[in-house]
């Protein structure tokens, strides 16, 4: 069988979902494209001989032929996507975060649950094979009892204003993907939050009413405690690691480069920059989280990534806003819907 998917949103990510469906992962078709900006559709439409480009979504879900979608559009457009697609018959593949504000998660959800159609949140990261390295030694008890995880994730370089204005602030657009991170990495939930944040990088953010600088620390239910490092800009490129220490031992990942190569000379030993951004550091994972959600339809399995694994990570981000503001720790269950 071959899938026929449409992809919303032919922007940053967009552009990274159609060009993954139609290259490297098999048993799928890409057979339309919306985005708002009609010449954006067109243009990726155009290179990667999509044969229908849309300014409106909903031409896609009036589609009968097409059986799922990519929902690739900014933030403050997902859970209304979520439920008209749900409605519309469709699977849906959709990027985080679902939503900013928990009711209208629930309320996607809902709409999901009754037409008992398939949702995957693009939670990719979880499909790097590093991390699912980190996963493994935790899981195994390969480092013993875990007692702390570092996540290091920080961007080569903060998006546009007009970008952070919908994002939802860092803690729902950039450290989304490192809650995310934590719950799957200690198999646990967060019970507490603490975060120090602030504005180092550029004053525009903080104009925006954002911040560009995070430090969080959370303790979860299984007694380990992990730490998040953010920030918008590392002026060396992407910077991505993660550190599990345990009783028995520790697991760490370092960036990947594009060479292995080493250059010495009298002065220094020095390497190249690691790969600048999510487009290179992640193209593997993005191919898996695809090939899972196109496996888990055409094979009636269950998505590796649910929608509950959606909300989980937007109630920590509530929470460790509320704590930057409220300069305190906050416990997850203070928050709620
Ligand atoms: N998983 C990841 O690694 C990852 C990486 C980047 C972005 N994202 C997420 O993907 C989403 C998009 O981010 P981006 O960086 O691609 O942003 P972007 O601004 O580059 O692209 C968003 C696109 O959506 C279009 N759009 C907006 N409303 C629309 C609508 N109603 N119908 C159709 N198109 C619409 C815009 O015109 C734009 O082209 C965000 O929610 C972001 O959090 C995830």
């Amino acid at each position: 069988m071959t899938l026929k998917m449409g992809v919303i949103g032919a922007g940053r990510i967009g552009k990274v979902h159609a060009e993954t469906l139609v290259q490297r992962v098999p048993n799928v078709s890409v057979a339309a494209v919306a985005d708002v900006v009609p010449a954006a559709a067109q243009d990726l439409a155009e290179r990667l001989h999509i044969p229908v480009a849309t300014a409106d979504y909903k031409a896609i879900l009036a589609d009968k032929s097409i059986d799922a979608i990519a929902i690739c559009s900014a933030t403050d457009t997902h859970s209304q996507i979520i439920t008209e697609a749900a409605e519309a018959g469709k699977h849906i593949f959709c990027e985080k975060p679902v939503d900013l504000d928990l009711k209208r998660i629930d309320a996607a959800l809902a709409a999901v649950e009754k037409a008992g159609v398939k949702l995957q949140i693009g939670f990719n990261r979880r499909f790097d094979a590093n991390y699912a390295r980190v996963r493994q030694a935790i899981a195994t008890g390969e480092i013993g009892e875990l007692h702390m995880v570092h996540i290091i994730s920080r961007d080569p370089a903060p998006p546009p204003i007009s970008y952070i204005k919908v994002s939802g602030g860092i803690f729902m657009d950039m450290s989304i993907h490192d809650f995310d991170m934590a719950r799957f990495l200690t198999g646990s939930e967060a019970v507490e939050v603490y975060t120090i944040a602030g504005v180092k990088v550029d004053p525009a953010i903080g104009e925006a009413g954002d911040v560009d600088t995070a430090f969080v620390v959370m303790k979860f239910a299984n007694g380990a405690t992990v730490t998040i490092d953010n920030s918008r800009k590392a002026v060396y490129g992407y910077d991505q690691r993660v550190e599990a220490f345990g009783s028995g031992g520790s697991i760490a990942t370092d960036n990947i480069y594009p060479n292995a190569a080493i250059i010495s000379t009298g002065e220094h030993i020095r390497r190249d920059l690691p790969l600048n951004f999510f487009m290179e550091r992640y193209t593997q994972s993005y191919a898996s989280e695809m090939q899972a959600f196109v496996d888990a339809i055409i094979n009636n399995k269950p998505v590796p990534v649910t929608g509950a694994d959606g909300r989980a990570p937007v109630v920590m981000g509530i929470a460790a806003k509320k704590s930057h503001l409220e300069q305190r720790p906050v416990r997850l269950d203070e928050i709620t819907a």
